[in-house]
């Protein structure tokens, strides 16, 4: 019932304090709706580490994806069938042509409850800002439900792709990949698949253009060690190991600053330089109270985590480390362990072109417009995603979460997405997968 007209105002007014924010009461249509609350479904189910839900989150995809007419797979890459990996599939009219690939992981960090303002898997709306807190609603559990919205949407409209689109859900992305996609890469299955371009998760963006990340950095370590000869701690010489390791770190750091400088000054991006930290040191002689005080050791240890971008002369660093960073004239040794390979298959560095050279990328740029959108200048990924999987294997793979004028909080305590950001990555999904699957080249 119509309140009495003169107690209107107070009502607005009633009504204004208790939401906070002017915000209509029903601002969605009842599939939008559906939409954000089969989001808060998946981002309840628990997956994240070290015991995520896999089996949960199985039955939650698989006949969601089969109500939209997909074909469902469940593969299995580990004896005890633990780690399934999804494939949904999107059949295309021409078979001949290599198939559209739209990763996901299943898999995210764990959350600390008592630093969040709401609990991280209870997926809670805040009505006055839209915001939908839970862990993974960033990393990566929206990505999914937009490709099958999205899908959903290209279905309605009468849509048929010409490629076929397929869409993976992996295990195990967060712990490094080895028993999600690194096996999948090796695998029949996926070179079955003729995968001709992927679509893999990115970052959220702080401004109002889309970020785009076309390269992860080559992940190495590197361990050096001192030798020198041993003496009284009250004697002062030189050549001793902790002296000669100190030169070591000193040179390091002086790098380091070089590299971080052109961070700060935004020169370049964080993924853009190569960062080199030191992870621990390890020297002196253990006694029972803790280490000897007088006597100055004969070895001594660093361990760095190094990061190079792809695009980087790999040569030139690695005779910087031999020649700068460790001579063997001043008694260092190291060892430079390389995680995966500095080169894909083809023998060229790992990075997908962002410009004509690579008609998928003006067919993804072309698309990102015609959904009313921008792309912000190309970066590379300082840290490491499933895409590296596949361009290792010379497949162009373009890292690409559309959530704009949004907070970076991956990983972070209070983990959001907003309800409106979620529903406009449908419909850039649309305009993309659209583009994607027609691309005759
Ligand atoms: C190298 O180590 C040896 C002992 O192992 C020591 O005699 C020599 O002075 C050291 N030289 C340098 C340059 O540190
Ligand atoms: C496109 O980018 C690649 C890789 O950065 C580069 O080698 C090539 O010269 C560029 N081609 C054109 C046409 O700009
Ligand atoms: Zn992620």
């Amino acid at each position: 019932m119509a309140a009495p007209l003169r107690h209107r105002p107070l009502l607005l007014a009633v009504v204004l304090l208790i939401s906070g924010l002017p915000r209509p009461a029903h601002p969605f249509t009842e599939l939008e709706s559906d939409q954000i609350a089969r989001f808060q479904e998946y981002l309840r189910i628990r997956t994240a580490h070290p015991s995520p839900d896999y089996a949960g989150a199985a039955a939650f995809l698989l006949p969601y994806a089969a109500s939209l007419g997909l074909h469902t797979t469940t593969l299995h890459f580990t004896p005890c069938k633990t780690k399934p990996l999804l494939l949904l599939t999107w059949p295309g009219t021409d078979p001949s042509l290599p198939s559209v690939l739209l990763n996901s992981h299943m898999d995210s960090v764990p959350a600390e409850p008592e630093l969040w303002s709401h609990p991280p898997f209870a997926a809670h709306r805040d009505p006055a800002t839209g915001r939908i807190y839970a862990r993974g609603a960033q990393d990566d559990k929206c990505l999914p439900v937009q490709y099958l919205e999205a899908i959903r949407g290209l279905r309605a409209a009468g849509f048929a792709p010409a490629r076929t689109v397929h869409i993976s859900l992996v295990p195990d992305e967060e712990t490094g990949g080895v028993d999600g996609f690194e096996k999948f890469a090796r695998s029949e299955e996926f070179r079955a698949l003729n995968v001709g371009f992927m679509l893999d998760e990115g970052q959220a963006s702080p401004t109002d253009a889309f970020r785009v990340f076309y390269a992860d950095r080559l992940v190495w370590r590197l361990i050096v060690k001192a030798a020198g000869a041993p003496g009284h701690g009250s004697r002062m010489f030189d050549g001793a190991a902790v002296g000669n390791l100190m030169d070591c770190v000193e040179t390091v750091a002086g790098f380091r600053e070089a590299q971080f400088g052109k961070v700060k000054a935004g020169e370049k991006g964080p993924g853009e330089v190569v960062s080199v930290n030191p992870v621990y040191m390890k020297a002196g002689i253990p006694s029972p109270t803790g280490f000897v005080m007088n006597i100055q050791p004969s070895e001594a240890e660093v361990g760095f985590d190094l990061r190079l971008p792809p695009t980087e002369d790999i040569e030139q660093i690695k005779r910087r480390v031999k020649e700068e960073w460790a001579p063997a004239h001043k008694n260092l040794t190291y060892e430079l362990m390389q995680k995966g390979p500095v080169m894909d298959v083809a023998g060229r560095p790992i990075f997908t072109a962002t410009n004509e050279s690579n008609p998928w990328w003006s067919v993804f740029e072309q698309a990102i417009t015609s959904a009313g959108g921008k792309l912000s200048k190309p970066e590379i990924l300082s840290s490491t995603t499933d895409s590296r999987f596949v361009r290792q294997l010379g497949i162009p793979a373009l890292g690409f979460s559309p959530m704009t004028n949004t907070p970076i909080l991956l990983h972070d305590n209070n983990e959001f997405l907003e309800d409106k950001v979620f529903l406009r990555g449908i419909k850039v999904y649309e305009h993309v997968i659209r583009a994607l699957s027609s691309f005759q080249g």
